[in-house]
């Protein structure tokens, strides 16, 4: 059976990037895959986090999964704090990964800056968590966004490398699922950055809880150049704000930059944001006010979370136990 298994931080400010880039591929793929969604609270803590609003972001994003339509019986979804085998297999997978390796990670060295002597271990070792994650429950298929590619192929590097030492086909070497429209969704304030949880500027992103007044005004204030829409993709080149904005069109209304330079080519950008503003609402706030009505009921969120730890933490418990065999630890009623 291909299992998926994705992740998401609860670092606040859930946003179209987010959705479009991973959570709605989740839900088209849900009736195809053994699916287990996890909002990835040990990584969010590789930042400092304030443990009220990290316990309240996780609620968050649980409710945002729900809202999109993901459905939490024929799913799993948990939060990763609750299953102890992702610490335990990542402390394995970190006696088998290169510091090399992880010297290369872009993420780590963009988040890190100038101060590496100052970055925490946790931030260095975040992608060996990752794999760890994904390869506990032998997932087959991870759907992301473009900038996760890189830890992906890592998490590919270290199933071989764990492979290879004990001389085992354990793990699967985890395909990661890029969408072609959307994959990386960028700043409204700069068309060369992505849309990011972390931005200063809440104009710089469209949060899944906007309502539909800011999500109007947040596209209205949108960077644009003052050339109107080309008729071709060719002419969206080195116009990256313009390029975002057909994108993300496209990925809401389920067609093509293509289709939406054809659509659209010659027309000003102030005509096309009232088209784009009516398809986002259209498709964003109904999410929005379903997570506010399910975060008003913090027992149901609860509920699905706790039972959700469960049943990932029995599939965790089943694996570990044969990794920790492979690996040579001596177990309570083995061998
Ligand atoms: P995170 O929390 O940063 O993002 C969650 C998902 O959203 C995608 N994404 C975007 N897609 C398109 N455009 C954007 N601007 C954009 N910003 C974010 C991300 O690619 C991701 O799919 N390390 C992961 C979480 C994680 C994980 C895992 C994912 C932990 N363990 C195991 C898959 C499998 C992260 O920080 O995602």
């Amino acid at each position: 059976m291909n299992r998926i298994f994705s992740g998401v931080q609860p670092t606040g400010n859930l946003h179209l990037g987010n959705y479009l880039g991973a959570i709605r591929n989740w839900v088209r793929m849900q009736a195809e895959y053994d699916c287990i969604f996890c909002i990835v609270d040990m990584h969010a803590i590789t930042v400092p986090q304030e443990p009220a609003q990290l316990r309240a972001h996780t609620r968050e994003v649980t409710a945002a999964f729900i809202a999109s339509g993901i459905d939490p019986e024929g799913c799993i979804i948990f939060n990763q704090s609750q299953v102890s085998g992702h610490a335990e297999l990542a402390w394995i997978l970190n006696c088998m990964t290169p510091m090399g390796w992880l010297n290369r990670m872009t993420q780590f060295k963009e988040k890190a800056g100038k101060h590496r002597e100052n970055a925490l271990v946790g931030l260095f070792v975040y992608p060996v968590l990752m794999a760890a994650d994904i390869l506990l429950y032998k997932a087959t298929h991870v759907p992301v966004g473009e900038d996760q590619k890189q830890h992906l192929e890592l998490s590919r590097d270290i199933a071989g490398a764990f492979n290879r030492q004990f001389d085992v086909d354990y793990f699967p070497l985890p395909e990661p699922q890029i969408m072609a429209t959307a994959a990386r969704v960028m700043s409204l304030r700069d068309g060369r950055k992505k849309m990011s949880k972390s931005d200063e500027s809440d104009f710089s992103r469209i949060n899944m809880t906007d309502d539909a007044d800011t999500i109007a005004q947040k596209i209205r204030k949108a960077r644009t150049d003052p050339e109107p829409l080309p008729e071709t993709v060719a002419g969206l080149e080195s116009r990256p704000e313009a390029a975002n904005l057909v994108g993300i069109y496209a990925a809401l209304t389920d067609s093509t930059s293509e289709a939406v330079c054809t659509q659209f080519g010659g027309a000003l950008f102030s005509s096309f944001k009232n088209d784009l503003v009516d398809v986002m609402i259209g498709v964003i706030e109904p999410i929005g006010r379903e997570m506010r009505r399910m975060l008003a009921d913090p027992g149901y969120v609860d509920a699905i979370l706790d039972r959700g730890g469960e049943r990932a933490g029995a599939i965790a418990a089943a694996n570990l136990a044969e990794i920790k065999q492979i690996v040579g630890f001596r177990q309570p009623g083995h061998a």
